[in-house]
């Protein structure tokens, strides 16, 4: 945790238990705050000359091909959980409490695997468009790098992420294991539109049977407004090919929907007139609810928010001072409109900072300034999006969808401070 020297006695609080405007973290304000002193809790230059270290004794190591993270840094992992004695089957997590930003890193981009990660020669893979079209097409690689692409920074979120916070019991993991099946990269890819075109779709094709190359051939039905809406073929992650555990060498990217539907290793899109009703559509990924009905086909993730700092593990050992509130918001619906922040339990809330442009369907970094007393506080994060949707609390999910569906809960997340230990625990409240 970030602490802050607390020795301003005019920051002005705007919500109960000491939350603070948040233009101390916008434009100038974080300067005002560095002018204040108030960055250097524990710098001090008062111990006289650096020393030399010894890598400034010798010369360093030498270029490379491909670039390693420091060895300091390799604790820092994705979450693996699978299936017991399913080969290949399960989800690992993203690490949200080492991450800052709102991009993912490639290499700890959330999984969720229904039969492991296949193998693909990106010479031998084939793309097949068939079905109610005028002119099924087939695309190899080559075919498919010759057509216009785009690029878009957009959040990729697992239809069941967050479903350990349906459990009877609040678990005490990490944010990452609790929220962590979600992650945010530049995807760039060719427009879904332009080779359905090309393809010809007849006037009754209203829906696409989407298939991977898996050896589970998962498989979703999509549906066609949203295949020419702004559906793409996706070739590239934050810059460089697909890793394998995310497609490669492509896969499906539907902005803001559920993250199964973004199907890995695509080879085939099959145009019909009704959804085909596969096995991964209709046993998993329906939304059970409190009156025993399920939900099918929903699609979009809706707004949604968690503080990712402090959190299970990040505690304030500090003690009483000034600190950094900080996490993501997002929407399948759009943009984040707003993120408010409580430190009484959602007895009042204060408007967060956010940080840079908030994107269409993408990560948006909040923060808020915080003045912890050093007694018990309850933190929470509510996230507005542009269609004026918020981000309901969990007895408001509850209600609806009961506590046996694992998929789309979108309710907030609290994190409860201990008095003077300031140990951070999750908690249903
Ligand atoms: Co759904």
């Amino acid at each position: 945790m970030t602490q802050f020297k607390d020795n301003d006695s005019d920051l002005q609080q705007v919500a109960g238990n000491g939350l603070l405007h948040r233009r101390l973290f916008l434009g100038r304000g974080a300067a005002m705050l560095g002018g204040l002193g108030l960055f250097s809790a524990s710098a001090s230059a008062q111990q006289g000359p650096l020393q030399i270290p010894q890598w400034m004794l010798e010369p360093g190591a030498h270029m490379s091909g491909y670039g390693q993270r420091s060895q300091y840094e390799e604790g820092v992992q994705r979450i693996v959980g699978g299936a017991p004695g399913v080969s290949g089957s399960g989800v690992s997590f993203t690490p949200l409490q080492n991450l800052h930003g709102t991009i993912t890193p490639n290499s700890l981009h959330f999984e969720r695997h229904h039969s492991g990660v296949p193998n693909i020669n990106p010479e031998e893979h084939r793309l097949l468009i068939h079905g109610l079209v005028s002119r099924p097409l087939v695309f190899s690689m080559d075919d498919l790098m010759r057509y216009p692409t785009v690029t878009r920074i957009q959040f990729l979120e697992c239809s069941g992420n967050s479903f350990n916070n349906m459990l009877p019991e609040a678990q005490q993991a990490p944010v990452g294991v609790l929220h962590g099946l979600m992650s945010c990269s530049e995807w760039t890819g060719v427009p879904l539109s332009i080779l359905m075109d090309e393809a010809g779709v007849e006037p009754e094709g209203d829906w696409v049977l989407a298939e991977g190359a898996d050896a589970a051939a998962m498989s979703r039905s999509i549906p066609m407004e949203k295949i020419m809406d702004d559906a793409i073929i996706a070739l590239y992650q934050n810059g460089e090919r697909l890793r394998p555990e995310n497609g490669y060498p492509m896969r499906l990217f539907l902005p803001g929907w559920e993250g199964n539907m973004a199907v890995k290793w695509l080879r085939r899109l099959k145009v019909n007139r009704d959804p085909t009703m596969t096995r991964d559509e209709t046993s998993h990924y329906t939304d059970v609810l409190l009156d025993g009905r399920a939900r099918m086909f929903t699609y979009p993730m809706a707004v949604k928010s968690v503080i990712t700092s402090p959190s299970t593990g990040l505690n304030l050992n500090s003690g009483p001072g000034i600190y950094e509130i900080t996490g993501l918001a997002w929407s399948g619906a759009g943009r984040i409109r707003r993120v408010e922040v409580s430190a009484d339990g959602g007895a009042s809330w204060a408007e967060a900072a956010i940080s840079g442009p908030a994107l269409d369907k993408s990560f948006t970094r909040f923060r808020m300034a915080w003045r912890w007393n050093g007694g018990p506080a309850t933190l929470k994060s509510r996230a507005i999006d542009e269609t004026g949707a918020v981000q309901p609390t969990r007895d408001e999910l509850v209600s609806i969808h009961g506590e046996r569906s694992n998929y789309h809960n979108n309710s907030i997340q609290t994190w409860h401070v201990a008095e003077n230990s300031g140990e951070v625990s999750n908690v249903y409240a």
